[in-house]
């Protein structure tokens, strides 16, 4: 065993996280033509909890059906419950110490027109869609809520409602949604959809066991952006954030799990990679600028760590024993900028990788080369996984780029 700040427990509401580190939200399009998961969804999260991180979050599932971003995206609707149902007690049974927390949203403008409805609330330049009405955004409320209702009743111990990464929370957050409406306009009125969202989850789920928290975009990288000053402008300008998730605090929320940018418009932001790998310090800005605003209980999670690795990577100006995944997660935790750390791509590339860490083999852990292959799977509509350690991705890729020749999307 280890003595690291990472692999001590910590507290989050009424539960406790055996350890700090944390499987991200990830995206893999292989439910079922229903939105349940298949054997590949099982198969991919059994791995996940053999892995023994302390929080997983279960990727983006969708509160309704007819505006969705993936084909095969899971959803949490009263015909998904059974299968939600055994999915979570199948899971507990290979580990029952991970906290499973699961990803609401709606995924609005980035919803594909392809197979389903596009819509928006005001539209962006290459992501027009239906003008989203009051009454529609109240209905998408109660679908948070029913939502968080089935993940409680499936046995899920908490939700993030997903304000992040440009879906439909970032849109209506953002500056750019400066049309007068209800949920636009003044920053009351912007911020309203989410604390309303919050109010609306917790009436459903009364259990105060149940966590509830959001992943939060600080600074979306686009004009009007989450995060920046204005409708029109791209400069930075956290109080909006800040306001927001000590707002979420106020509403009940127990964690917040910092990110930035929006994978289809600002990818290098969202997820650092070898190109400007400098964005992972800026999420360490954003880490440290939430944890400074909220109470000591209300827990952060920083995201964004997969870049750092063994210590192989671009960071310039560093010994490579001080630019590694572990250096910086134990030095974030420990200086206080965040309370857990989180893994995306890291958890694709191996998902034993906690376990191994943990374990004092870190020499064992199959490392993420930041190529972005499996992001190539998604934009693609594939089952998304790791084209590098995978075999089965790789062949999936290589018969999309036969079959279906390039797309707009181009890995690292
Ligand atoms: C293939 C893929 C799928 C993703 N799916 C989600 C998702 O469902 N929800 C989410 O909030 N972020 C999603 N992300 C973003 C990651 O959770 C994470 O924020 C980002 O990759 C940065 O972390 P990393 O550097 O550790 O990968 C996805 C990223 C990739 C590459
Ligand atoms: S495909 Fe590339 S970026 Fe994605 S998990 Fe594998 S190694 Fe990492």
């Amino acid at each position: 065993m280890t003595n690291m700040p990472l692999f001590t427990p910590v507290t989050i509401g009424k539960r406790t996280a055996v350890n700090r580190m944390v499987i991200n939200a990830m995206e893999c399009n292989d439910a079922d033509e229903k939105g349940n998961p298949t054997p590949k969804t099982y198969g991919r999260y059994e791995k996940l909890f053999q892995g023994s991180a302390g929080v997983i979050f279960l990727e983006a599932i969708s509160v309704g059906y007819e505006s969705r971003a993936r084909k095969n995206q899971l959803s949490v609707l009263p015909h998904n419950k059974d299968a939600l149902k055994s999915f979570v007690s199948a899971l507990k049974k290979v580990n029952p110490e991970p906290l499973f927390i699961w990803q609401l949203t709606h995924s609005g403008e980035l919803s594909q027109p392809d197979f389903s409805r596009r819509v928006c609330v005001k539209p962006l330049p290459g992501y027009e869609g239906d003008v989203l009405t009051e009454s529609e955004v109240e209905e998408i409320i109660d679908r948070f809520a029913q939502g968080a209702k089935i993940a409680y009743d499936s046995g899920a111990d908490g939700v993030d409602i997903k304000l992040c990464h440009g879906y439909l929370g970032t849109q209506i957050l953002r500056p750019y949604n400066d049309r007068e409406w209800k949920y636009g306009g003044s920053w009351d009125k912007r911020s309203r959809f989410a604390y309303d969202l919050y109010d609306r989850v917790r009436e459903a789920v009364p259990d105060p066991d149940f966590l509830i928290g959001s992943k939060v975009t600080l600074w979306e990288g686009i004009p009007g952006g989450q995060g920046t000053a204005g409708p029109d402008t791209a400069v930075m300008d956290l109080t909006e954030p800040l306001d927001l998730v000590r707002g979420l605090e106020e509403h009940g929320a127990h964690f917040i799990m910092v990110s930035a940018g929006n994978p289809n418009l600002t990818v290098a932001l969202a997820h650092p990679d070898r190109r400007i790998p400098e964005y992972a310090y800026l999420h360490h800005l954003f880490q440290q600028a939430t944890r400074k605003v909220l109470k000591p209980e209300t827990v952060v999670i920083g995201s964004a760590y997969s870049i750092f690795r063994d210590g192989n990577n671009n960071f310039p100006a560093a010994e490579k024993e001080n630019k590694t995944l572990l250096y910086w997660a134990n030095k974030n935790i420990r200086e206080g900028l965040t309370d857990l750390i989180a893994i995306g791509r890291q958890s694709f590339a191996d998902p034993l990788c906690p376990a191994k860490l943990r374990d004092g083999k870190a020499e064992e852990v199959s490392w993420c080369t930041l190529c972005d292959l499996c992001m190539e799977l998604l934009v693609r509509q594939k089952h998304a996984g790791c084209v590098v350690y995978n075999r089965e991705y790789a062949h999936i890729l290589a018969e999309s780029r036969k079959n279906e020749g390039n797309i707009e999307f181009k890995p690292v």
